[in-house]
């Protein structure tokens, strides 16, 4: 099974993201967070800002909406050459026909469940998505501890996807590091975000071959 790593500019310095995009080169992804201060309550930035992060990043991005009305900004997302955009399943009117706009634009469309939000109805429709990201920690800041107890979802996710042999990545978001990975991975998660364990430390790129690894062990 192969893995990707994509760490969350989230954790980079916002006025060096040039330089801390470029420190993880090596990355499958670059993880970009966006905030609304309503779906979530912090704060990040928005199109503009991603559309300079999209023609400076040589990675393909991976934007996370925690936002409002996902309707409303996931398809300019996808319009600035996104590789994956991802909108909470909390937030959207109808995921299914918002993930097909998504892919008729021509980006892989990912939904995205809180830690307690039930991956049931889900289940069923999973061939209308390329991604699904479980949530490992509340959504709305970095730093937070990995949430063991969502595991099930993934196990059940993975089960599915294989016995369907479907194309649908299985992302984790929030608290994972060199140990979490391991758990993630377990459970059968194939797409690891990280923030702080790729940019605490001096050596981002050297933590993405590290977390890779642990992914495959
Ligand atoms: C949290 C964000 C995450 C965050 C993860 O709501 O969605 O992407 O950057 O940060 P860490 O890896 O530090 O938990
Ligand atoms: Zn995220």
């Amino acid at each position: 099974m192969s893995v990707r790593i994509s760490p969350s500019i989230l954790a980079a310095d916002f006025v060096n993201l040039e330089r801390d995009i470029s420190r993880i080169s090596n990355a499958d992804l670059v993880h970009v967070d966006i905030m609304d201060n309503h779906f979530v309550s912090n704060l990040t930035f928005g199109l503009q800002m991603t559309e300079r992060i999209q023609q400076v990043s040589t990675v393909p991005l991976d934007v996370h909406l925690m936002i409002d009305n996902p309707e409303r900004w996931a398809p300019e997302y996808a319009d600035l050459g996104a590789f994956a955009v991802t909108f909470h399943a909390e937030a959207a009117v109808d995921p299914v026909a918002l993930a097909r706009a998504l892919r008729a634009q021509g980006t892989r469309a990912g939904v995205a469940v809180k830690p307690g939000t039930p991956i049931g109805p889900y289940l069923e429709l999973l061939e209308e998505f390329d991604l699904v990201l479980v949530m490992t920690v509340e959504p709305g800041f970095g730093g937070q501890s990995f949430m063991d107890e969502t595991m099930p979802k993934l196990r059940q996710l993975r089960e599915l996807v294989d016995k369907r042999g479907l194309d649908v990545w299985l992302e984790v978001d929030g608290g994972i590091d060199e140990r979490t990975i391991e758990i993630a991975a377990a459970a059968g998660a194939d797409t690891f975000v990280a923030g702080s364990a790729v940019y605490r430390g001096a050596d981002p790129s050297l933590r993405v071959t590290e977390l890779r690894e642990r992914a495959l062990a």
